[in-house]
């Protein structure tokens, strides 16, 4: 490694993906974060650098209590059997763990009552009086996944405590009509119940500190986690009554951490099984004092625990904080969200056992890298990409100039690379190419890296095909073993590039060559040295070989399309809703409200008042002279004593941002949509 190169490299790296549940299967959501964070892992370590890549087993709370209550084990026996799974499956995608351990440990206890006391210490924990459901035959105070009720709102039957699967409501165990417990169903009562609390708010100041002085979030996770902090921080309840499978909490009878406590503790609580098992000291990686960057990568559904709870933990306990925090969006599969009861979930086993061609791993990590930017936006895997995708840049471009180069250089030069010097102007563009693709490496857009790889592939058959070496063969030899030289060693370099996203792909052209790559052969160097086997190093897919665990998923769009039940609406009752474009006129603050504006808006030759809940997120100015989408017959409703006769479409953000509606084009004001 050039000393250049290390100057601003700490000494040490650690690397988390979120720990998933116990209670469920790893699915290829999981995956899709657990490639990005293990290319992340295997560019670093291919540069030499110290990295530990630590993952755990999420094991305690309610799901898994239930889960296990289901299956009639004990949840440790539950979380003890899931661990093995999500282990295999995880290997099953090369994804390469340091450790995989899990939060039911002795250690995790030991960092959870650690910090659990610190934060007494600073007095940020408070005790309040809550009343909640408790069933007098099982004798225990229920979570909202132990009620079963009617929704308040749908009033659909047999709704979980928290959510309504019918209408998508939220609420209180205590709204719901007719709650029973679904252990014994019978109806349980109201009772008085103590519970611990942290004071966020008295960690303000740091957490504004942490979240803007540093640059541990991306640019709009950042935003939005600063308007969390500006709406308020509430007290986050940490206890839950027992019986609860997780951690007693210290001092108490029968309270225990909840979940969310003691979770991200397991990074720690890892990393130190991970040292105690390797010599290694886990205050070089977690003490607040040692230069390990912490980074973490989460999806977005799990920011506010990562970048408020989390950093106020670390910060109380006199830990080291993360460095990154890198947050990725949903992974989607043809068009829709994953979902169980829809089927459009594929497991990680599924995907292994039933894709019958024996680089589909390798083809995913390939297909998800190539999707990934260090941004919240979601992705879709879809079979017909999944199949062009790598068909087009790992057989056809990078395999084609692989298997021509090295056919000719077997068929003419004895399986020899010739003795000869490569086309310098190639290679420098080829060590160009190198400190592109490190940076974006490092900044994690895997996207860009497989386009440049792309590209510098295309660049190689160019190359080939422009020089013509079977001409070269006839006239001047000598020519040819240039083109050959230049040709091997720009394959070498592909290999190295794509070494984090497919070792085995680069495994093999290692074994041709002969070597074991580390990321400084990106240059040239190679020249009259025999070449091992040429076999090819990758096979498409057919589209055969994805039918099987494509087909669910497409089965049940299928079937959502054609039938007429649950939450499906007919064309005439989505005729109802009058949907117009509007041009926002004027627009100003509602006084004493932090959430209203009241804008004036022209619907053709109508206009309207409509008051609207976007003030955190726009500015009067940002949106005068605007189109929106406004639901034009919606009875009028008052508003702070203001008429609003109206509604804007807006879509939210994980996090809360809303985002209003435009036409993608101008739009005649008052026409209807739909
Ligand atoms: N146990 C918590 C995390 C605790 S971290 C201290 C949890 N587990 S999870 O199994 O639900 O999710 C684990 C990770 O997988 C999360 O980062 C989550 O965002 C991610 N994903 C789960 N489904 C996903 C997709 N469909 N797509 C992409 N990532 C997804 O949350
Ligand atoms: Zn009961």
């Amino acid at each position: 490694m050039s000393s250049s190169d290390t100057s601003a490299v700490p000494s040490r790296i650690l690397v988390t993906s979120a720990l998933p549940y116990a209670n469920n299967n790893i699915h290829l959501g999981h995956l899709f974060e657990a490639v990005q964070t293990d290319v992340f892992v295997r560019y670093h370590r291919l540069r030499g650098r110290t990295v530990r890549y630590v993952c755990a087993d999420d094991t305690h709370g309610t799901p898994i209590e239930l889960a296990a209550l289901r299956q009639k084990i004990s949840p440790e026996q539950l979380v003890e059997q899931t661990q093995k799974e999500h282990m295999r499956d995880y290997a099953g995608f090369n994804i390469s763990f340091d450790i995989f351990y899990t939060t039911n440990s002795e250690e995790n206890r030991k960092y959870a009552e650690l910090i659990y006391q610190k934060l007494k210490e600073n007095d940020l924990i408070i005790e309040k009086e809550i009343s909640q459901y408790y069933c007098e035959h099982d004798k225990r105070f229920l979570p909202d996944r132990f009620i079963i009720g009617k929704c308040p709102r749908c009033k659909a039957e047999k709704q979980y405590g928290d959510v309504c699967e019918s209408c998508g409501a939220t609420y209180d165990p205590t709204e719901m009509g007719e709650p029973k417990c679904i252990i014994c169903n019978n109806a349980p009562v109201l009772k008085q119940s103590r519970h611990l609390y942290v004071q966020l708010k008295k960690c303000e100041s740091f957490l504004r500190e942490y979240i803007n002085g540093t640059d541990a979030l991306q640019e709009d996770i950042r935003n939005f986690v600063t308007s969390w902090i500006d709406d308020g921080l509430r007290e986050w309840c940490i206890s839950r009554d027992g019986p609860y499978f997780g951690f007693r909490i210290p001092g108490t009878e029968n309270k225990f951490f909840y979940v969310w406590l003691d979770a991200p503790i397991g990074y720690i609580s890892s990393t130190d099984r991970y040292c105690k098992d390797h010599g290694e000291r886990v205050e070089d990686y977690w003490g607040s004092g040692s230069d390990t960057q912490i980074v973490h990568f989460i999806g977005k559904d799990i920011v506010y625990f990562h970048a408020l709870f989390w950093p106020v933990m670390l910060k109380n306990a006199n830990f080291n904080l993360p460095s990154k925090i890198f947050v990725h969006g949903f992974l989607n599969i043809e068009g829709e969200k994953m979902s169980k009861s829809r089927g459009t979930f594929i497991l990680a086993k599924d995907y292994l056992e039933k894709v019958n061609h024996p680089q589909a791993p390798e083809f995913l990590r390939f297909y998800f890298a190539s999707k990934q930017m260090p941004n919240t936006g979601d992705a879709d895997l879809n079979k017909s990409e999944l199949l062009t995708k790598t068909a087009t840049t790992l057989a056809n471009n990078i395999g084609n100039l692989h298997h021509r180069t090295f056919v000719f250089c077997d068929r003419y030069f004895e399986k020899k690379i010739p003795d000869a010097y490569w086309d310098e102007s190639v290679a420098t563009i080829v060590e160009e190419a190198g400190r592109e693709i490190a940076s974006y490496y490092e900044k994690c857009e895997l996207k860009s890296v497989v386009e440049k790889i792309h590209a510098l592939g295309s660049l190689g058959n160019k190359y080939y095909q422009d020089s013509a070496p079977w001409e070269q063969m006839k006239t001047d030899p000598q020519k040819a073993a240039v083109v050959m030289v230049t040709c091997v060693n720009l394959i070498k370099a592909l290999a190295v590039f794509l070494k984090p996203i497919t070792p085995e792909i680069t495994g093999s052209i290692e074994r041709q060559l002969g070597l074991i790559l580390k990321w400084e052969d990106h240059t040239f160097s190679l020249k009259n040295k025999p070449l091992g086997v040429t076999d090819k190093i990758v096979k498409p897919f057919e589209e055969a070989d994805l039918d099987q665990v494509f087909a669910a998923a497409s089965q049940s769009k299928n079937q959502q399309e054609n039938s007429g039940t649950s939450g499906l609406i007919d064309i005439n009752h989505f005729k109802t809703v009058d949907l117009k474009i509007a041009v926002v006129k004027s627009a100003e603050k509602v006084e004493k409200s932090s959430k209203l504006l009241k804008l004036q808006v022209e619907l053709g030759k109508e206009t309207r008042q409509i008051i609207a809940g976007i003030a955190a997120h726009y500015k009067p100015e940002d949106i005068i002279g605007k189109q929106v989408v406004v639901v034009a017959n919606l009875k009028p409703a008052t508003l702070f004593g203001l008429t609003s006769e109206g509604m804007l479409l807006a879509a939210q953000n994980s996090g809360g941002e809303l985002v209003l509606l435009h036409p993608a084009k101008p739009v005649t004001s008052g026409v209807k949509v739909g």
